[in-house]
């Protein structure tokens, strides 16, 4: 007989206890009843991306939770929405006679890449100034300001946070910037959907973002793929009525109708005492880090769902305490040699922090770990993104690609932010970091173009 290993895989983890402290946000807690509620696209049950009918309905539920004037519902992640956004930042930069550049906060996932090289956009890399690792970049208002006054206006300014290691971009300042430029803020929020719904609302549409995607999977208890595309009341209105066609144009036709139910159930909760119980989870998140920072673990990130330790100076690589944790069934949703990221939601219980403190006041404390990860610089560019991803490629050993064009979209650090971007010459310190970060290969371009 045939054997189904992912079937089995995932039937025994959940008949086992581990503690899901990684995505999706409903830790494997029952919302559906599966088979039966899997429907498509037929009379009376609306068109993802025509909506006139109950998914419609479902959206103007949304997008009167979150403040929204306009919400789109997305059932290819967050990763879906970026495309659909950077194609109207396209169509904005048209129809306005702007550059088809957007300008961009270094961390982005890599998706915003492929993203801008499918649309033929351009990319103006904003570099943090000192950063703690290429995970994070920090956009101060100021640098946005500087870069405006050299710069000739770009279609949007882009900004990623959340970041991966729950530091929040300082989204209110930065949108002023944009609003005296003129220019649209467009920001990655898959990571923060929940925002708006703590008691001080900092949801990027509460902060003044024109347009931003939530992936609603990762941080409220939807099914994975489950996302987001909300406008703002101040966003041209042009964006928001060509959002279903954006969102088309790279989405299946085949949406998932148990992910849309997620969407739909979701709202039902935030509606009701998701809040509260987010109020809770924040609560016992601050009092786990004040009690793990007294123990001597360092914590970075200001999200207040989210515990992101750098555990060097305790002696333990990220990776090594995720290795030791592991074998407690204690799963995370991130690590590398220099953090480990934890994702709480209100299905994460007292008992689950519990745990989590319990094993993590267990670890032995050793010889603090003294190197810090390589940060590369700002490598060459030698072509446009789309030039490079489109071009002749050959993968090579990163050992052999000193000189070489990055082709593929980026390599990345493991959550996908970019070591180096596609178009962009590898340097020493690049490799470096490849090395850091246990990347062996890569796709390089098989001749120089000579021209962007
Ligand atoms: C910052 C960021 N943006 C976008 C994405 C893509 O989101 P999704 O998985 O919902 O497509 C991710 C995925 O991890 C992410 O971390």
């Amino acid at each position: 007989m045939m054997e189904t290993p992912i079937c089995d895989f995932v039937r025994d983890y959940c008949a086992g206890n581990a503690l899901r402290l990684h995505m999706p946000g409903h830790k494997g807690h029952a919302l559906l009843g599966m088979e039966p509620l899997d429907i498509t696209e037929f009379d009376g049950a609306d068109e993802l991306y025509h909506a006139k009918g109950i998914i419609r309905q479902s959206e103007e539920n949304a997008a009167h939770l979150f403040g929204a004037a306009r919400t789109l519902y997305a059932a290819e992640g967050s990763s879906l929405c970026i495309r659909a956004m950077l194609y109207l930042a396209a169509l904005h930069a048209k129809a306005n006679g702007l550059r088809p550049v957007i300008a961009a906060g270094r961390n982005a996932h890599k998706v915003f890449l492929t993203a801008a090289a499918l649309t033929g956009l351009d990319i103006d890399w904003l570099f943090p100034e000192n950063p703690e690792s290429l995970i994070t970049c920090t956009v101060e208002p100021e640098a946005l300001e500087a870069y405006f006054a050299a710069h000739e206006k770009p279609a949007a300014v882009y900004i990623t946070s959340p970041d991966y290691l729950g530091n929040l971009a300082d989204i209110r300042a930065l949108s002023a910037v944009c609003r005296r430029h003129d220019t649209l803020l467009l920001v990655d929020n898959a990571h923060g959907a929940y925002l708006h719904f703590l008691p001080e609302p900092c949801h990027p549409l509460d902060l003044g973002a024109d347009i931003c995607c939530d992936s609603a999977h990762k941080t409220l208890p939807a099914l994975t793929g489950a996302a987001y595309l909300h406008f703002s009341a101040h966003a041209p209105a042009m964006l928001a009525e060509q959002a279903e066609n954006a969102l088309a144009m790279f989405a299946s036709t085949s949406p998932s109708y148990l992910i849309l139910q997620s969407l739909d159930a979701v709202n039902r909760m935030l509606a009701g005492d998701y809040p509260a119980r987010l109020r809770e989870t924040a609560a016992r998140t601050a009092a786990l880090k004040a009690r793990l920072a007294a123990h001597g673990l360092a914590i970075r990130g200001a999200e207040q769902t989210k515990l992101t330790l750098a555990p060097k100076a305790f002696g333990w690589t990220g990776d090594a305490l995720a290795t030791r944790l592991l074998a407690e069934d204690i799963l995370f949703e991130f690590h590398d040699p220099d953090y480990l990221v934890a994702m709480f939601t209100p299905e994460t219980s007292s008992a689950d922090f519990a745990r989590l403190e319990r094993a993590l006041c267990a670890v032995p404390r050793r010889a603090p770990i003294l190197d810090a990860p390589p940060i590369p610089g700002r490598p060459a560019r030698v072509c446009s993104p789309r030039t490079a991803m489109f071009s002749p490629m050959e993968p090579f050993p990163v050992e052999n690609c000193l000189g070489r064009v990055l082709a593929s979209a980026t390599v990345g650090c493991p959550p996908a932010v970019p070591i180096v971007a596609c178009g962009e010459r590898i340097d020493a310190t690049a490799l470096r970091c490849f090395r850091y970060y246990g990347i062996e290969t890569c796709f390089v371009l098989q001749n120089t173009p000579t021209s962007s």
